[in-house]
């Protein structure tokens, strides 16, 4: 990892901190991307491409669009909506942070991409049961650990029947404690999915790269029956 994105991951914790203060577990991701002020080396997660592992799934299973549905849960600056909009998806994005989303909107250009502020916790009642694809990168892992399966249930409900949903977080085994922010999610905590109908159709173990930190990384994909 780069030492600009080892202190964007230091500055993070600072901030989110001061807002677990007030018991708030949203507001530090706004706070981050303002203080940001336009440069991605400041957003420990922001690489200004497509998460490398969900690439590596996509590429191998030759995934394409062909219009179908995506959502991209806490899309951030909007890296995966563009890739899988580009795979031929219709995408709809969201983040609960608004300068994220002005700022994804910005990297988007002419895409038509559907980007919306949003909490993941009042989504629109439209999109429940509506995608053919819904993808979460990162977005369960940075939430307090006591909200992790309401995270999950809210993610699962964006799924239409036969629809897929993929997950990519870090990972850790079921009897280690997460230690500090981000908390890595463990095959336990993931077969919450199961209990809504899924079924896991993928499970894979990737390395952290040698520019990150040697933190495995989890990518699953589940099938809504
Ligand atoms: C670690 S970042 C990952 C961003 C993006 N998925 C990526 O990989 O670049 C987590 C994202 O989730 C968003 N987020 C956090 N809580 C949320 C909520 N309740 N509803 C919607 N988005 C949320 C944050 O604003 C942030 O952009």
């Amino acid at each position: 990892m780069s030492d600009n994105k080892e202190k964007a991951r230091e500055r993070a914790r600072e901030v989110a901190a001061r807002f677990a203060e007030d018991d708030d577990a949203f507001g530090w991701f706004d706070a981050l991307y303002k203080e940001a002020a336009g440069n991605n080396e400041m957003i420990p997660w922001a690489d200004l491409e497509p998460n490398k592992y969900f690439k590596v799934w996509a590429d191998d299973t030759e995934l394409k669009g062909d219009g179908k549905t995506a959502l991209v849960v806490g899309c951030g600056l909007g890296d995966d909506a563009i890739f899988l909009h580009d795979l031929g998806f219709k995408v709809t994005a969201f983040d609960i942070a608004p300068t994220a989303i002005e700022w994804a909107k910005k990297l988007s250009g002419d895409r038509t991409i559907d980007y919306s502020v949003a909490d993941l916790f009042k989504p629109d009642p439209q999109w429940l049961g509506a995608f053919d694809l819904v993808l979460e990168v990162y977005t369960i892992q940075p939430l307090p650990l006591e909200m992790r399966n309401e995270v999950m249930d809210a993610i699962a409900a964006f799924v239409k029947d036969n629809g897929e949903l993929v997950i990519v977080t870090r990972g850790r085994e079921d009897d280690e404690e997460p230690l500090e922010l981000p908390w890595p999610v463990s095959r336990k905590e993931l077969s919450r999915f199961e209990t809504h109908g899924f079924k896991q159709t993928f499970f894979d173990v990737m390395p952290g790269s040698v520019e990150d930190l040697p933190i495995p990384r989890f990518v699953a994909v589940y099938k809504k029956a």
